[in-house]
């Protein structure tokens, strides 16, 4: 028998404000016009007083919750990947744990920027595997309007808030067909300069503010994402014409149209919210597969992949068959 990590639901949260862009350029010096052409983006979300990475979280999970009919209590781990948490600690993850009334399970944050899902994901999928954990709660959640400069146009206006969520289950079956194929990590600390946040208790005692050279981190997410989602393919010894719906992190309008591609898949088989959330970091995949899900486009026994990259550098892929 075969043991493998299934996807028994979705879920997502956003906050209640809706910001425009045309409602950012009464601040910023910015444009509706430039926003589109170079990023694709439309909208973002904003979360405003009582909106937290943590309440958003638990939101999410509880949708996903409702949609793969689980209880809470039924769950044994949480994993949460953000860069936004409520407090330094304790982990964002006790506190969806606490909101979620579940007494006893395994709970911590994950630390991957935008690439924190799929760090999450395979982290939970290895427990999942290991039989160390049955039922697991896989969020990512980010409040990232609150580490912006909104005084620099050239990374204000790229990102939101919001979170995703899955919940992953236990399956054994003789051919394991469906679940988590595939994962693949990677991250190289050369580029931490690149895109980081200039704060942190251990040097500056602050929450500091997000700093981006915006066209080198373009320039490397194209090659790494093309690069680990064949890296993935192989390894689950599958081809990208297999690919049934690519749900890559939704940083640039122009990262998605150039990755697809090169990797010559159709453009009609990747899943883009950009354009209505903007980019939420490591909130980004989960929100996009809820989408996708709830929209009736992704359907039991496609195979998917979700694919991030971010801060550090790091970034990954993982490949599922729904
Ligand atoms: O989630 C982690 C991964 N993050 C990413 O993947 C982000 C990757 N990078 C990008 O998406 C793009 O590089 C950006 C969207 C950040 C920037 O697009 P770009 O086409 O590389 O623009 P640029 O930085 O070359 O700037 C072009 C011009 C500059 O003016 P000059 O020097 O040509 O006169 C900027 O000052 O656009 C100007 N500009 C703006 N103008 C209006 C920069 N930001 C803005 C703005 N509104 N918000």
């Amino acid at each position: 028998m075969i043991r493998r990590a299934i996807l028994l639901g979705t879920g997502s949260a956003l906050p209640a404000r809706a910001v425009s862009n045309a409602e950012l350029a009464q601040t910023v010096d910015t444009s509706d016009e430039w926003i589109v052409e170079r990023t694709g983006i439309r909208n973002r979300y904003i979360a405003g007083d009582g909106e937290t990475t943590a309440s958003l979280a638990a939101d999410a999970a509880q949708a996903a919750l409702d949609a793969a009919g689980v209880a809470a209590q039924d769950i044994d781990l949480i994993i949460l990947a953000t860069a936004t948490p409520d407090q330094t600690f304790p982990a964002s993850a006790t506190r969806v744990q606490a909101a979620l009334g579940i007494d006893d399970c395994v709970a911590f944050d994950v630390a991957a920027v935008c690439s924190g899902f799929l760090y999450a994901m395979t982290v939970a999928d290895s427990m999942i595997c290991s039989g160390a954990a049955r039922r697991a709660l896989v969020i990512g959640a980010e409040t990232f309007s609150r580490i912006l400069d909104w005084e620099d146009r050239t990374t204000c206006v790229l990102f939101g808030d919001g979170a995703g969520a899955v919940v992953l289950g236990a399956e054994e079956s003789a051919d394991g067909a469906r679940g988590i194929l595939a994962s693949k990590l990677h991250a190289d600390g050369r580029h931490n300069g690149l895109l980081y946040v200039d704060g942190g208790p251990s040097t500056t005692q602050t929450v500091g503010k997000l700093r981006m050279k915006g066209q080198e981190v373009f320039r490397h997410a194209v090659v790494n994402l093309a690069s680990v989602l064949n890296e993935v393919m192989a390894t689950a010894g599958l081809s990208n014409s297999d690919i049934d719906w690519l749900v890559p992190h939704q940083a640039n309008a122009r990262i998605l149209d150039a990755t697809a591609r090169k990797l010559k898949l159709s453009p009609d088989r990747v899943v883009v919210t950009v354009d209505r959330h903007a980019n939420t970091s490591a909130a980004s995949v989960p929100l996009a597969l809820d989408c996708a899900v709830r929209d009736g486009r992704i359907k039991p026994g496609d195979l998917i992949v979700l694919e991030a990259m971010g801060g550090g550098f790091t970034w990954g892929a993982c490949v599922l068959r729904v």
